[in-house]
């Protein structure tokens, strides 16, 4: 298709103060336009789980009304999904409604890492886990821009709390952004490239991410291979013309041209070149050829049919903690059913602030549970407990439930998070469900033993208090308008749970990895855990959790076999930017039960000898099969180079160490099935030598060995090699600087001798 705009053209004739106004917004949803050059505006709308589309112009956390759009299942339910497929359709829906409304980009998904069960906007996340994150995050993207309506791939980047969100600086090492915080956004943009990113408010090691040309520039687009626009996040700007230099794009919302005012003045001053402004136009009218197509399009969508696969999306999300004695199924042909919750009948199925839908309609699990049970089934309900409601009667509500419970054969209790726990803008402080919705389900565990509790919570919650009166756990997350019927489908047998946490489930707050270091202080967080995040700490420190990442029951069994972790030779070209093949991974997965399931295969690696210290194990792939009664399936997954390789800060680049890689497969991080060690040859990472680099370093290096040795044999003093004759010696001067020990040596070896060294190895 040609394009529509000559942008040579364009950027002759828009005047300074034009293209100056263009890099912020027009209101709080629109880009700028130049009607005298004929350049028209779009509108963008939140956000990840259905469209948030504002008819006025009034704010951004969710305060005002909204055109009635479809809820989906939040992130946090849809991560537990692990359902690629499934989470490109509803990209695909959020974009039918999306080109319904004339929205040229959805602002979403958010893929930042739950670094604690403690950030606010958990809901709007897909994992812990970068892999989990990307590769799903990448699906949503590739779903809703396969119509023709743009994403926004937020919050870029190291955004995982509410707290201070504005200024806070999130102290992170080099290694740590790479593997855990950035991985997830260098998948999305690579493998679907996303028409926009949104940068996050906080700083980064004290830059604003709004401000940071390493961030914007030099890793998302030099690196990357980024082609689109960077938009910042509502008011995230500190200083325009900083912005823009560092490659920002487009500021939101508009700052009544205060934002114009400096950047040009900028220009006109020498300050910023034009190029850089023009850099910035050059990318908002690509976002426009690429976004008015669908905005001018006058589709429609069928909102009964976007009904129906919310229920179905949040059948897949939904995660069987627990099931003891196969308390579930319910059996819905008879007897005397008790359901209590104020949540049964007045559904939590999404958070508050900008990502806010307002849906076209809402299921509630009682009237889904009235509707599925058969005629010879008694279902009696009891509130139990107020969300948010000062005024109720805590004891008259929790004896009329325990009066409800007793003669039951058994209890469904719906918990869960009041709206008032977890919000954009806010954190929580402890991850305890309410202490009187606690002592409901204690008194009524005590007249009944048969207690099925479902949870609605947009972020984990400890369970080690209560897990005991439990014999069934269904955690619903937030499951979207829809999320009522399916979790009466899943407690009915309708449909078999198979969703699997993205999220351990720790047994105290204090086990969490980010414990002592958030939300920081003195606007600062440290992020002291380093890479060792969600369940690569509980593994590394040994310590129990209520329940694991890659965690989740279902209906039927599974059983592994005959796992083939085979080592691929490398060589050719890199088959993507991953790297080249270098692990094959097959195992056999077979339904062992009685009903039709799905289960997730997960395959974790582990580096035992690594010059850096890695996690015990991490996730590398993954995949979900779907499998009848006896049914078997092979599934091959494959790690690649990438897969294999650690971030060295030293060599400011990925480092693949050949030797003993574990490759391990099951059901869940600590549910591993089956093992394999292979043998990963290759040439031995070299890591350049400088005047800084100790004796060991440079006893280490495959050139320096020798020019070392060679210069010790010919020292004036002799033969100098036999100091390392002496293991004991040689560990203690090891780690001294050459630079250093030539000091001290003294004549023995001039401080030039380790500038001449240096020479050869790199002559
Ligand atoms: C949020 C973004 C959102 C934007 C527009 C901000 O407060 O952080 O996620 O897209 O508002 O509503």
């Amino acid at each position: 298709m040609s394009p529509r705009f000559d942008l040579s053209a364009l950027l002759a004739d828009l005047t300074l103060e034009e293209k100056a106004s263009l890099v912020s917004g027009q209101g709080f949803w629109w880009t700028r336009k130049v009607e005298r050059v004929g350049l028209p505006s779009i509108m963008v709308s939140d956000g990840p789980h259905g469209l948030r589309k504002q008819e006025q112009s009034t704010d951004h956390v969710g305060i005002g009304g909204s055109v009635p759009a479809t809820c989906f299942p939040t992130a946090c339910a849809l991560g537990s999904s692990w359902d690629v497929d499934l989470v490109r359709r509803v990209g695909v829906a959020i974009a039918e409604e999306a080109r319904g409304q004339g929205i040229g980009v959805v602002l979403g998904p958010g893929i930042n890492i739950k670094r604690s069960p403690l950030c606010g906007r958990n809901f709007e996340y897909l994992a812990e886990d970068p892999l989990v994150a990307g590769v799903l995050g990448a699906a949503l993207v590739e779903g809703i821009q396969s119509l023709g309506v743009g994403t926004s791939l937020k919050h870029y980047a190291v955004n995982n709390q509410e707290a201070d969100r504005l200024r806070v600086s999130a102290d992170v090492d080099d290694r740590t952004l790479r593997e855990i915080y950035l991985a997830g956004f260098e998948r999305v943009v690579r493998q679907a490239a996303p028409w926009t990113v949104m940068c996050s408010y906080n700083r980064i090691n004290g830059v604003y991410a709004s401000q940071d040309r390493w961030l914007l520039t030099e890793v998302l687009r030099d690196e990357w291979g980024f082609d689109g626009l960077v938009v910042s996040d509502w008011g995230a700007v500190d200083d325009p013309v900083a912005a823009v230099a560092a490659g920002l794009d487009l500021e939101m919302p508009s700052t009544g041209g205060a934002s114009a005012r400096k950047v040009a003045a900028a220009v006109s001053r020498g300050d910023l070149p034009e190029d850089v402004l023009d850099l910035a136009i050059g990318r908002l009218v690509t976002l426009l050829e690429r976004a008015l197509p669908g905005v001018e399009s006058d589709d429609s969508y069928d909102a009964d049919a976007h009904h129906e696969l919310a229920r179905l999306v949040a059948r897949e999300c939904a995660v069987l903690l627990k099931n003891d004695g196969g308390l579930l199924p319910l059996d819905a042909g008879a007897g005397r059913l008790a359901v209590i919750g104020e949540f049964a009948r007045s559904p939590r199925f999404q958070g508050a602030g900008s990502s806010k839908v307002n849906p076209t309609r809402v299921d509630d699990a009682l009237t889904a549970l009235r509707a599925g049970v058969g005629a010879g089934v008694t279902l009696d309900f009891a509130p139990g407990f107020g969300v948010d409601d000062p005024d109720v009667d805590d004891a008259a509500l929790l004896a009329e439930a325990v009066e409800t419970a007793a003669g039951a054969d058994t209890v469904v209790l719906f918990l869960g998070l009041p709206a008032s726990y977890e919000s954009e803008g806010y954190d929580r402080e402890h991850i305890d469900l309410p202490a009187e919705q606690q002592a409901v389900l204690a008194a009524v565990a005590g007249v009944n033993d048969r207690v099925v509790v479902v949870l609605a919570n947009g972020s984990v919650v400890g369970v080690a208090d209560w897990d005991h009166h439990a014999g069934a756990i269904l955690e619903g997350w937030l499951g979207g308008q829809a999320g009522g019927g399916a979790i009466a489908d899943l407690l009915l047998g309708v449909a078999n749970p198979s969703g699997r946490l993205t999220e351990t489930v720790p047994l105290r707050l204090e086990d969490t990895p980010a414990y002592l270091n958030f939300p920081g202080e003195d606007r600062h967080v440290l992020y002291g855990e380093g890479v060792h995040v969600g369940y690569r700490h509980y593994d590394a420190v040994g310590r129990d959790v209520s329940y694991p990442f890659g965690h989740g029951l279902s209906y039927t069994t599974f059983e592994h076999s005959d796992l083939a972790a085979t080592v691929l030779e490398p060589g050719g070209e890199p088959a993507s930017w991953l790297g080249a093949p270098r692990i094959s991974v097959s195992v056999t997965v077979t339904n062992t039960g009685t009903v039709a399931g799905q289960e997730v295969v997960q395959v974790y690696l582990g580096d035992p000898e690594a010059a850096v210290r890695r996690p015990v194990r991490e996730l590398k792939a993954f995949a979900k099969v779907a499998l009848d009664p006896g049914e078997s399936q092979r599934v091959d997954l494959v790690l690649t180079e990438r897969d294999l390789s650690y971030w060295s800060t030293r060599a400011g680049g990925w480092v693949l160490e050949p030797g003993t890689f574990e490759v391990a497969v099951g059901a869940s991080s600590r549910d591993l099935r089956l093992t394999a060690t292979v043998e990963v040859e290759g040439p031995r990472p070299t890591f350049p030598l400088d005047r800084n680099s100790t004796l060991a370093e440079w006893l280490d290096h495959p050139v320096g060995h020798e020019i070392l040795l060679d210069s010790l044999r010919q020292s004036p003093l002799g033969d100098l090699t036999s100091l390392l004759d002496n293991p004991e010696q040689l560990r203690m001067i090891g780690s001294f600087p050459m630079s250093r020990l030539a000091t001290m040596l003294g004549d023995a070896m001039g401080d030039d001798e380790v500038d001449a060294l240096l020479a050869k190895v790199q002559g």
